[in-house]
């Protein structure tokens, strides 16, 4: 008997098994930084809608929250095992090695494939794709997906038009090997980027550019800077366009969508995006009220969220979007899995 012929084999997706989200205790009020900088309450709220962020102690640093939220992540998928293990972040503990592999090796993950992805706020959705891309490799089976930032590190806390904006915390994923079609299965994606414009974000020193050169660093080009109102249209034009470009690769439409989660850049920014798009406030998530912008722990940080208020079901529609220095930007798509909601998934200790 002859064997039927071959057909095309479908390379096994990445579909979402995992979640947790995990923030520094210490909390930072509007009213804590009017104290030491000159500025208020009402400005904070009106421009960006943030009320409170959470920062880390003194001596922490980014792994320390990646390993918490990792550790959880696990815990939510059942599993004590992934094949690689990818931290998306801006502030890695150190310019050398990466992040990934210590916190793989806390997470008794070691010799598993670790490495960091560098996309600022939009590492996260970089690093979705990137998931995808070794599971459908087959290279992995399973891989943990942890997005933290602890821009407090590199941010001037003298800097008022910045300390306000940004947060620490970590969010991760569990994301494994299975079919297209099955509900938690991420894709389709958008994902690009404008070099061009790459002096809108920036932390000037410490990488080749200025250790090659004589002289130490001043205190203006160790911090992290921002051209706010350039950035301000630019995230709004991106993120628009690329959550578009992605719904109609899917052949979705807008009204499709249950929930919109844009990357928590400021409350403002994604008010605006969502009007454009012709998406009711009331589907698009935020978390940044009271996290603040948390960099590439913002998306896993308010699917956490979103989980642990009960907010999401199973078959509901997602559209990831997000946008950051470089300038990137990235859009995902996806159906809510079912996943188990536990205490340990709490994005607050
Ligand atoms: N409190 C009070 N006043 C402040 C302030 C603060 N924390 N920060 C800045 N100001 C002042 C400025 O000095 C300026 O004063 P001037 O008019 O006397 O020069 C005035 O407020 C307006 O500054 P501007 O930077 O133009 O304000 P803005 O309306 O653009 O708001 C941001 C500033 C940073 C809130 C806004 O540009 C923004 O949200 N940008 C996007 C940031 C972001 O989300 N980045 C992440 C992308 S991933």
């Amino acid at each position: 008997m002859s064997r039927p012929a071959a057909g095309p084999s479908v390379p096994p997706a990445a579909v979402l098994c995992g979640l947790a989200g995990w923030v520094p205790s210490r909390v930072v009020t509007n009213e804590h930084l009017a104290r030491r900088l000159d500025t208020d309450d009402t400005w904070i709220r009106t421009r960006t809608g943030i009320h409170t962020r959470h920062v880390i102690d003194a001596g922490q640093a980014t792994s320390d929250l990646a390993v918490e939220a990792g550790r959880r992540a696990l815990a939510s998928a059942g599993t004590d095992a992934v094949d690689a293990v990818v931290v998306a972040t801006t502030t890695p503990d150190h310019p050398c090695p990466a992040t990934a592999p210590g916190v793989a090796a806390r997470l008794g993950l070691a010799g598993a494939a670790a490495f960091d992805i560098g996309a600022v706020c939009t590492g996260f959705v970089y690093g979705l794709a990137s998931a995808a891309g070794l599971i459908a490799a087959e290279v992995a089976r399973r891989v943990l997906l942890i997005g933290a930032d602890t821009y407090s590190t590199i941010v001037d806390p003298l800097d008022r038009a910045n300390a306000i904006i940004f947060g620490d915390g970590a969010g991760a994923v569990v994301l494994r090997a299975g079919h297209p079609d099955e509900p938690g299965a991420v894709g389709h994606f958008d994902l690009g980027s404008d070099g061009a414009h790459a002096d809108l974000i920036t932390v000037a020193a410490g990488g080749s550019r200025q250790r090659s050169q004589q002289g130490e660093p001043t205190r203006e080009e160790r911090h992290f800077a921002m051209r706010g109102r350039e950035v301000y249209r630019h995230a709004v034009t991106r993120m628009t366009e690329s959550a578009r470009t992605t719904l109609s690769r899917a052949g979705w439409k807008i009204d499709d969508v249950d929930h919109f989660v844009p990357h928590q850049a400021n409350l403002r920014i994604l008010h605006s995006v969502a009007d454009d798009l012709g998406l009711p406030r009331e589907r698009c998530v935020t978390q940044v009220e009271s996290v603040g912008n948390t960099g590439a722990a913002s998306i896993p940080l308010a699917l956490a969220d979103l989980t642990v208020r009960g907010a999401v079901r199973p078959g509901d529609r997602l559209l990831l979007t997000a946008f950051g220095g470089g300038l990137t930007w990235g859009s995902c798509l996806l159906t809510w899995p079912s996943l188990p909601v536990t205490p340990q998934e709490r994005t607050t200790p």
